[in-house]
Formats: structure tokens, C-alpha cells, sequence
């Protein structure tokens, strides 16, 4: 007979560890909160974000960011709608425009179907609004002027249109009186014609104008994948560029949107937006996952020179904690406590990507001319980019100031990194005598010794 009793104590087990494990997230996100509320966010839906059945829950996670004080505008296409509706494929179009043809006979009926995806969004947060927003309201409109996107190539592509600029004040005011705004992929010329516009963008111009912290581009897909399809977790405008020819090139129409989508990315990015994260909207929570989690889930776009190499603040103890917990429950660097950190603080180096500590190693004056590189950890989103390489250099030049001659390591699990950074491996006697009587022979680290 299956003994039920204790079943029912090991869910009760999962469900306080699942309970606490909320609970953390939820204190850990306090940071995150802070750092978003009044920042401007501009998130580009495509069509295909009405297939998914975590639409409702997307619409609930907006009003989530806009209940934490982010200034929200929304911008919908509908690709897919428009494409399963009108046979665009009559017209060849070039692959490196990757924009469908627009019938002038056509833009009437296509503004219709992309009228009616705007209500279904509007009705979306309506019913999203009743039970956790109250108070918040949705304004769609026009925040843009258009323009033809003319004839290229030989090619005239008649209702299909670009943004010729942004209402950024009245943008601005609407953001300013509380309301999350709509803008749809159809826009206005200023000789009142009607043009099909590409959602991203729209999205990017608008990013651009209003000088956003962040875009946040939602597709089917989770992000930007290598050549062997693992999720690329950090790119910079330059790496964006290999993807995105990647893509483009293809012969299939939706990845060739998507190497547009990842150059508008990477163009807002050049172009002042500080972030832009390209998440799914075919899992649920995803929104929530890359604003509110250091591992995030998505791919997110930045510029190099968003991670910064500083020395260690008070401030960053509980955030160097997170990164480096992992890393000691499986052993791999010691235990540390939140008090140890602080008290060492200023041994620290590490590297802040627009407030996030993604790395982090520390200096330890062990005698006059001798000194001990520790804690030196790479999150796993940000490794294989140089980040240890570039804090050990700064450790070495901190050392090379203060005197020092040698550096040394303990180290259980990066033996062959330190060799490649030209340590050398060495006996306990070689270190100094006070750091060999507290060597933890349990532990069994390796010693790596380098001359600077
Ligand atoms: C060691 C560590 C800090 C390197 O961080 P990083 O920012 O990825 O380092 P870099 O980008 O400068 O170097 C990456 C290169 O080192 C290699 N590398 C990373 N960890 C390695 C390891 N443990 N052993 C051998 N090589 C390693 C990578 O494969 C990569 O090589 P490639 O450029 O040829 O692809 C990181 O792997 C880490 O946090 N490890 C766990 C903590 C740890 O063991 N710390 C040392 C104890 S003091």
C-alpha cells in the first residue's frame, strides 16, 4: 500500500519551499521596482501575440508595470492577420526591404482588421483592469505622422508606409496624465491617407524619440539563438550584427522579420535606448522573468560600455551575495557572509551593468609584496565575454600599485582558467605562512601563482 501520509508531508515540504522561494523573488525584486518606476518602456507586440493563450496574462503583467509607476506605450502589428488575409505574394519584394506591399484597394479592409486587434486589446485591459488596476487607463491614438515608403527598386509599395516622426509632446502628455498608450501599425500621412506600417518600427522611432529606457520586443521566438540554436543572453549592437544578416539571409519569411526585428533592436540601442530585450510571448510570465530576475530570459540588447569595472560599495554586498551563492552551494567558491563582504568591500572590484553586479573578484593584501585573488565570478549570462579576464587585470594593476610582486589563487574549479591567464601552479609551502595555516585541506584547492 503506498504510504500516503508521507506524501502529503512532502508536498507540504514543496509547498513552503516554493512559498519561501516566492517570497525571496519577491524581496530580491524591490531593486528592480525601484529601478523601473518612471522609466519609459516602449514594448512592440507582433500579430502572432494573439495566438498565444498568455496574452490575457502579458495584459496583466502590463498593468503590473504600469501599477510600479513605468510610463507604457504598446505598439501592436498585425502581420500574420494581414498576411492570412491578403495575398501580398503577387508582387515580388526584396529581400532586404522584408516589406510586404500594401494595395491601396486593400488599406480600407487592412486598417479594419488591425481596428478591430486594437479593440480586442483595449477590451483585453478593460477586463484586465477590473480586479488588480483600477484607475489606469488605456488611450489609443496616433502618435505619429507617415509617410509612403515610396518606390524601390522599381518596386512602388503604395499604402505601405514608414514613420515620418513621433508626436513626442503628445506622448508625452498622455504619459504624463497616467495613461498606458496603444498605438497600432496604421498611420496617418499629413494629406490624411491611410498607411500600413511595421510595427518594430514604429516601436524603434518612438524609442528613439522619447529617449526610452528600454524596448522590449515580443515575438514567437525566445530570443536570439547561435547557429546551433542555444539562447544568446547578452549581445552588443555590433555581435547583433552577425544575427541579424544571419536571419535576413534566410529563405524563410518569418526568420527574415526576425533579423529586422533584431536590427531595429540593436538601432534603437545605437541610438540611445539603453536596453532592449527581445522575450517570447508564446511562454507565460516572460515579461516579468527579464525585468524582475538577474538571469532573465530573453536575449537583451546593450552597448559594451554598459558594463562598467568599479570598486565594491556597501550597496552592492546583497547583490554580490546572489551572484556568488550559486557558485557556493555547489562548492566552487567558499562560503561568504553579507557582514565578510562588507567588511571587505573595498577589495572588490566588480561589474555593474546599468545597476545589475554581473561579476565580481576581490584583492586580499597578504604580506607587503604578496597577494590573494578570491571570489572571482562571472554570472553564467554574462560568461565567455571577458569579464573575468578584465577584472583580473584590474586586480593586477590594483596589486602592481600597491607593491605587489606575486598573486595567487585557491581555486577547486577554474584551474585551467587561471593557467590561461599565466598563473602557475604551485606548492601550499610557496605561500605565505600566514595564509598557509588557514588553508582548508578538506577543500583541496588547487595553487596558482602568478609574478606581476
Ligand atoms: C572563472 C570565471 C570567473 C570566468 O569568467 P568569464 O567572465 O567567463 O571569463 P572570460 O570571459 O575572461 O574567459 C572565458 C574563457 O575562459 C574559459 N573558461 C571559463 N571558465 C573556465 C574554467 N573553469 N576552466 C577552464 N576554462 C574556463 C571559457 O571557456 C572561455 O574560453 P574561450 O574564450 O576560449 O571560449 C567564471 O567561469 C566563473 O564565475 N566560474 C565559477 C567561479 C569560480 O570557479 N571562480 C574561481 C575561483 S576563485
Amino acid at each position: 500500500m503506498k504510504d500516503y501520509s508521507k506524501n502529503t508531508n512532502l508536498s507540504t515540504n514543496d509547498s513552503k519551499s516554493s512559498t519561501d522561494q516566492s517570497i525571496a523573488w519577491f524581496r530580491a525584486s524591490t531593486r528592480y521596482i525601484n529601478s523601473h518606476r518612471g522609466c519609459t518602456f516602449v514594448i512592440a507586440i507582433d500579430g502572432e501575440v494573439f495566438y498565444s493563450p498568455y496574452f490575457q496574462d502579458l495584459i496583466a503583467d502590463l498593468l503590473l508595470l504600469k501599477s510600479i509607476g513605468v510610463r507604457l506605450i504598446l505598439v501592436h502589428g498585425a502581420r500574420s492577420q494581414i498576411l492570412e488575409t491578403y495575398n501580398h505574394g503577387a508582387i515580388e519584394v526584396p529581400n532586404d526591404e522584408n516589406m510586404t506591399i500594401t494595395r491601396k484597394d486593400e488599406i480600407d479592409a487592412i486598417s479594419g482588421v488591425v481596428g478591430t486587434l486594437s479593440a480586442k486589446i483595449d477590451a483585453m485591459f478593460l477586463s484586465g483592469r477590473t480586479d488588480r488596476s483600477d484607475g489606469i487607463r488605456l488611450i489609443r491614438g496616433n502618435f505619429l505622422v507617415a509617410k509612403p515608403l515610396g518606390v524601390k527598386k522599381g518596386i512602388d509599395f503604395q499604402q505601405t508606409g514608414k514613420v515620418r516622426h513621433v508626436e513626442v509632446d503628445l506622448l508625452h502628455d498622455q504619459l504624463d496624465s497616467g495613461c498606458l498608450l496603444l498605438q497600432s501599425n496604421i498611420g496617418y500621412s499629413v494629406t490624411g491617407e491611410l498607411f500600413n506600417l511595421c510595427e518594430i518600427e514604429i516601436a524603434t522611432e518612438i524609442a528613439i524619440s522619447l529617449k526610452a529606457e528600454k524596448m522590449i520586443v515580443m515575438t514567437r521566438r525566445n530570443g536570439v539563438t547561435d547557429a546551433q540554436g542555444n539562447l544568446i543572453a547578452h549581445l552588443s549592437p555590433n555581435e547583433s550584427v552577425h544575427h541579424m544578416s544571419r536571419m535576413k539571409g534566410s529563405e524563410n519569411e518569418e526568420e527574415r522579420f526576425f533579423g529586422k526585428q533584431i536590427e531595429c533592436s540593436a538601432r534603437a540601442v545605437e541610438s540611445g535606448v539603453n536596453r532592449t530585450h527581445m522575450i517570447s510571448h508564446a511562454s507565460n510570465g516572460t515579461l516579468i522573468r527579464e525585468l524582475f530576475t538577474p538571469e532573465g530570459c530573453g536575449t537583451l540588447i546593450s552597448k559594451d560600455d554598459s558594463k562598467k569595472l568599479r570598486k565594491g560599495r556597501i550597496s552592492d554586498a546583497a547583490e554580490i551575495l546572489n551572484l556568488i551563492r550559486p557558485l557556493e552551494e555547489s562548492g566552487l567558491l567558499i562560503n561568504r557572509s553579507k557582514e565578510f563582504i562588507e567588511s571587505e568591500i573595498n577589495n572588490f572590484r566588480v561589474i555593474d551593468v546599468e545597476g545589475e553586479i554581473v561579476a565580481c573578484a576581490a584583492l586580499h593584501l597578504e604580506t607587503e609584496t604578496t597577494a590573494e585573488v578570491s571570489c572571482i565570478a562571472t554570472s553564467d549570462q554574462y560568461r565567455n565575454k571577458g569579464l573575468g579576464k578584465k577584472l583580473l587585470s584590474s586586480l593586477e594593476s590594483q596589486a602592481k600599485k600597491l607593491g605587489v610582486t606575486q598573486i595567487f589563487v585557491l581555486t577547486t574549479g577554474a584551474a585551467h582558467w587561471f593557467i590561461e591567464n599565466e598563473f602557475t601552479e604551485t606548492s601550499l609551502d610557496s605561500l605565505p605562512k600566514s595564509r598557509q595555516l588557514i588553508y582548508d585541506t578538506a577543500r583541496k584547492s588547487k595553487i596558482f601563482i602568478k609574478n606581476i
